[in-house]
């Protein structure tokens, strides 16, 4: 069967989960310019930094207990300055369902040499979360970005934890309600949620990771990149907006123009409200479109963000995994030709399938104009596979 090329496409077609895409009505050229190329350490550009700082802990409500800083290598280097820096006192637990909780598994077992216990699950599923041991430290992502997979509630975090909850939500940030009572670090970067550029990373520090550093000193070289220490324990002026090393200026005006964005669509509860449209408008055209499903079976444990989706149809199902991808390659392909939907693809270690960021930055007409898209494509890619 072949269906006919659907005439509007999304005015806006990123859906991309990282970078993400920029907010409605971006304008590189509408950014402030008086502070590039001052030097990093100039008043001016650590005041500016800092109301960085202060805008995220307004349009996240970041509680004053907890302090924000900024780290180099984006989420990667925001989650490892935490690896690095507070892990070794106690045993260890990592909850590792994709791409990403795997990755910190590796970075605890084989670089840190500790002996982490790894709570693990297949694609599209999350472990038994009351198998987390609160007397030990747990890393886990709040949203597998890979596998569109988030943990659905706080529930399952003690109050009483003696280890620290270190919660990597690059994707959640912004999406999803984040409670900062149950959780000691927190980390996210700028290019996912609120579409930001790439580079740098944010921790949100609770009273007792600040007291981790403060108090731990792990017996092991930390790079300078990932040190948020100075010699007395946690290095406070960071969270002043001191930068670690020079960072893009131009990086953190365009963060500073999201959250002003973001603040004045009406703050996070707006987010999540777009956010949770965009899953919406997705979920009602997967329910009706016989060759898809979500790849997460447990409606409770799906990503409203990073949403991904599998194949249900005997044509795709009776290809190799080889055959599978090249689908999905050309797939790919013919949306991008036409320019109606660009970067649908799963990340590149997950079952092929599709993935469409759904987050705040898009809106929900483009994913309802991108959804007859994705049939044209479909139909037509497996067509070519009966030839
Ligand atoms: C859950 C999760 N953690 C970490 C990362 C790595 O982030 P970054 O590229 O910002 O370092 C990603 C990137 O997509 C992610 O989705």
């Amino acid at each position: 069967m072949t269906i006919a090329k659907p005439d509007v496409r999304p005015a806006r077609p990123w859906f991309s989960s990282g970078p993400t895409a920029k907010r409605p009505g971006y304008s590189l050229g509408a950014l402030p310019q008086e502070l590039l190329g001052r030097g990093i350490r100039a008043p001016e550009v650590v005041e500016r930094f800092a109301h960085g700082l202060r805008r995220t802990r307004e349009v996240l409500q970041v509680p004053d207990s907890h302090v924000l800083l900024y780290t180099p290598g984006s989420d990667t280097g925001a989650v490892e300055a935490a690896l690095w820096g507070m892990l070794g006192q106690r045993p260890v637990q990592v909850v590792a369902f994709e791409n990403f909780g795997l990755t910190w598994l590796a970075d605890v077992k084989d670089h840190l040499g500790l002996e982490p216990e790894a709570l693990t699950a297949p694609w599209g599923d999350l472990p038994d979360l009351s198998n987390v041991d609160w007397s030990k430290d747990v890393v886990f992502p709040w949203n597998g970005t890979t596998s569109g997979v988030r943990v659905p509630n706080a529930d399952w975090i003690a109050d009483d934890r003696e280890g620290l909850a270190i919660c990597d939500a690059t994707s959640a940030a912004f999406a999803m309600p984040l409670p900062y009572d149950k959780l000691d670090v927190v980390t996210f970067s700028f290019q996912k949620a609120l579409g930001g550029e790439a580079g740098i990373g944010v921790m949100v520090l609770s009273p007792r990771a600040v007291e981790r550093l403060d108090t731990y000193r792990p017996d092991r070289p930390i790079p300078k990149v990932l040190r948020i220490t100075d010699g007395k324990g946690f290095d406070r002026a960071l969270a002043d907006g001191v930068a670690m090393n020079t960072f893009s200026i131009l990086t953190i005006e365009d963060w500073i123009d999201a959250l002003d964005w973001a603040d004045g669509v009406g703050g996070l509860e707006e987010l999540i409200r777009r956010t949770d449209a965009n899953y919406a408008a997705l979920g009602d055209w997967v329910a009706r479109t016989p060759w898809i499903d979500f790849l997460p079976e447990r409606h409770e444990v799906r990503s409203t963000t990073s949403v991904c989706l599998k194949f249900t149809d005997a044509r795709i199902d009776a290809l190799d995994d080889k055959a599978k991808k090249a689908f999905v390659t050309r797939f790919k392909a013919l949306l991008e030709g036409e320019g109606a939907v660009f970067d649908m693809e799963p990340h590149r270690n997950a079952p092929p399938g599709l993935r469409l960021w759904c987050g705040c930055t898009v809106e929900t007409a483009d994913v309802v104009a991108a959804t007859p898209w994705l049939e044209w494509a479909f139909e037509t890619a497996a067509s070519e596979l009966a030839a």
